[in-house]
């Protein structure tokens, strides 16, 4: 298979730096996982010459990639609410100061990101009331190995995912995709380069939960108590699942 025919998700999991590369010209390898890298291209308008040969560079140069096949959902789910819910805290807190700041000195600048303070409030909001419902739902339920109940939550979850999306969407509108004015002050600089630092954070985090912690859910891998993996057979899944309850694949 060649990288055009590659599901995002398949990239971003087995080619070191390509997640940089992809982000680079703002492909959403978290949310659209699924897709190919021709079929984002080709809606993109993107010219495979521009990020072909760098992903097949970074193929053929190795190196280290987390190899997420090998850790357990306990290790999986430890490093998400660590290396980034606890981080989007610290980030967006330090951000929408910062852009208080430069809308407060700046605004008569007609580069200046006005309402992105308000915006980033917003973002604020949303990540962490779902950042609360994962991590007093649905985490814990992926731990106790309820797995024939996890897909509701599951797909509110990656809906609530293409949401945060959105937010960085208008995040590039307010602020000229990141493109700062010559003369620029400090406090500008660092509200940009923080953004930029908290959108690659931000893919990287719903790329971990769809593409890997929740397709492992989905294809009916057995979560034990433990955070151990295990293949569920077609008769087990029969047995998970509660009496009376439609697991939708018939609908
Ligand atoms: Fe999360
Ligand atoms: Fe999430």
């Amino acid at each position: 298979m060649t990288y055009l025919e590659m599901p995002l998700g398949e990239i971003a999991t087995k080619v070191p730096g390509a997640t940089a590369v992809l982000f680079s010209h703002k492909i959403n390898f978290c949310c659209n996982g699924d897709m190919t890298l021709k079929a984002i291209m080709d809606k993109k308008g993107l010219n495979a010459d521009d990020i072909i040969p760098t992903i097949e560079a970074l193929a053929s140069r190795g190196g280290a990639v987390q190899d997420w096949s090998q850790v357990d959902n306990k290790g999986i789910i430890e490093h998400i609410l660590t290396r980034y819910h606890q981080v989007h805290r610290e980030q967006l807190t330090e951000l929408i100061r910062l852009a208080d700041r430069v809308e407060t000195v700046h605004g008569s600048n007609e580069l200046c990101p006005t309402s992105l303070a308000d915006h980033l409030i917003n973002v604020r909001r949303e990540l962490e009331q779902h950042m609360q419902k994962e991590e007093m739902m649905l985490f814990p339920m992926l731990l106790e190995g309820h797995s024939s109940i996890v897909t509701g939550p599951i797909s509110v979850m990656m809906s609530d995912h293409e949401h945060h999306i959105e937010h960085i969407e208008k995040i590039y509108a307010l602020t000229n995709d990141l493109s700062l004015h010559p003369e620029a002050c400090n406090t500008w600089r660092a509200l940009y380069l923080g953004l930029q630092e908290f959108i690659s954070d931000i893919n990287m985090h719903i790329h971990i939960e769809n593409n890997i912690l929740f397709a492992r859910a989905i294809n009916k891998e057995v979560i034990e108590p433990t955070g151990a993996v295990g293949i569920m057979s077609e008769d087990d899944i029969k047995e998970a699942e509660p009496e009376g309850v439609c697991c939708g694949a018939c609908s």
